[in-house]
């Protein structure tokens, strides 16, 4: 006979229990917003200050997100506010490596949104800074700290779907023209802002890959436009990944085993539901969750205070091991198609 598995409840606890930050948000843009409004809504984090490029727009924004927050006319006077603990890096790919260094030489500790920068050597640059500094750091890789993916990892360690195989994942979303993602000079291209969860979800599966092969189609913005990638992770493993700012895709991800197929419907990177379903026909293990959406950012801001207060300088949820690993096989990706950031040429 098989033996039966239910789904374990998950261990993550909920975010109003963590230790209250006061947080410094320094970017005031679209993941800023949602970032903050995850924070009031479900945690006791508390959001003091606000940096912009412009004092109207981080008074703006802290008028209509966080009124308690103070607006600095500057990233430099924001990283200098005393009341803040902890800054989140929300600006723009290509400026995660000097904001999160302008941060950490504060003495803040810092939470950088994904992906942690545009290669994995600034990556390495990043946790350099940090490991001198002695501050926390860690990619705000928001889908791992979720319940949902606490409960898949559950799933997985303990062999529930035999010996792990195959990855296939797709996050494709249709941009319009003007979207920062099409602009060559902010490191544009699905990759990064797409591509990075499903590479991330494969290393984080099937490890690193010791082979990648890439094809891609450019944008007429000169930017990459879609790219498939093939990793092999060892003899026998092996992950598909599709990347795409054309067209909205279904964004479902599959964990394919011996004995079952894990299938996160799409959006599979947010919160929701995924099915186990077992080849020797038992009944299927279901995880039903309402895709409540971004207020899911609460748990990595949480797990966050939690590391922070009982000294911890990472997590083991996203150590930057792995933020570099999955930025390492994305560099490989990009120059097998050709498509290098204006910062590497
Ligand atoms: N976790 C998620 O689900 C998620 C979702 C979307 C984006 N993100 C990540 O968050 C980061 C920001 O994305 P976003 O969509 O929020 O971008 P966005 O709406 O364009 O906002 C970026 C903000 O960065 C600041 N900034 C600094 N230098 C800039 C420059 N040269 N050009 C434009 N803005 C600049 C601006 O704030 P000030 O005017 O206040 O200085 C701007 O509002 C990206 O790395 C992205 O991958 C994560």
């Amino acid at each position: 006979m098989p033996q039966q598995f239910s789904l374990p409840a998950t261990t993550v606890p909920d975010p109003r229990e963590a230790p209250a930050l006061r947080w410094g948000i320094l970017g005031t843009g679209w993941i800023a917003e949602r970032f903050v409004a995850a924070l009031l809504a479900a945690t006791d984090q508390r959001v003091v200050a606000v940096g912009s490029r412009s004092a109207g727009s981080g008074k703006a924004f802290a008028a209509e997100h966080c009124p308690e927050a103070r607006a600095h006319p500057s990233y430099e006077d924001l990283v200098a506010d005393p009341d803040v603990d902890i800054v989140y890096v929300a600006t723009p790919h290509n400026a995660h490596l000097p904001h999160a260094e302008l941060a950490m030489r504060a003495g803040k500790h810092v939470l950088i949104e994904k992906p942690i920068a545009i290669n994995a050597g600034q990556a390495r640059r990043i946790a350099a800074i940090a490991a001198e500094t002695g501050v926390y750091c860690a990619e705000a890789m928001w889908s791992f700290f979720l319940p949902k993916f606490d409960v898949i990892r559950q799933v997985l360690a303990a062999g529930v779907l035999g010996e792990l195989r195959s990855f296939i994942a797709d996050f494709g979303e249709h941009f319009d023209d003007d979207h920062r993602i099409l602009r060559q000079d902010l490191a544009g291209g699905p990759m990064l802002d797409l591509g990075t969860y499903p590479v991330s979800l494969a290393l984080s599966v099937l490890g690193v890959p010791d082979d990648v092969v890439a094809r891609g189609t450019a944008a007429p913005s000169g930017v990459n436009g879609q790219v498939g990638m093939i990793l092999r992770h060892g003899a026998d493993r092996q992950s598909v990944v599709h990347t795409s700012l054309f067209s909205t895709t279904p964004t479902g991800a599959i964990i394919g085993g011996t004995d079952a197929v894990l299938t996160i419907p799409g959006v599979f990177y947010r919160p929701g539901s995924f099915r186990v379903d077992f080849h020797d026909g038992r009944a299927p293990l279901e995880y039903v969750e309402e895709p409540y959406g971004y207020h899911g950012l609460a748990y990595e801001a949480a797990e966050t205070a939690r590391r922070i207060v009982a000294g911890e300088v990472s997590t083991p949820v996203r150590p930057l091991r792995d933020s570099i690993d999955t930025l390492a096989t994305m560099d490989e990706a990009r120059r097998q198609i050709g498509a290098a950031f204006d910062e590497e040429k």
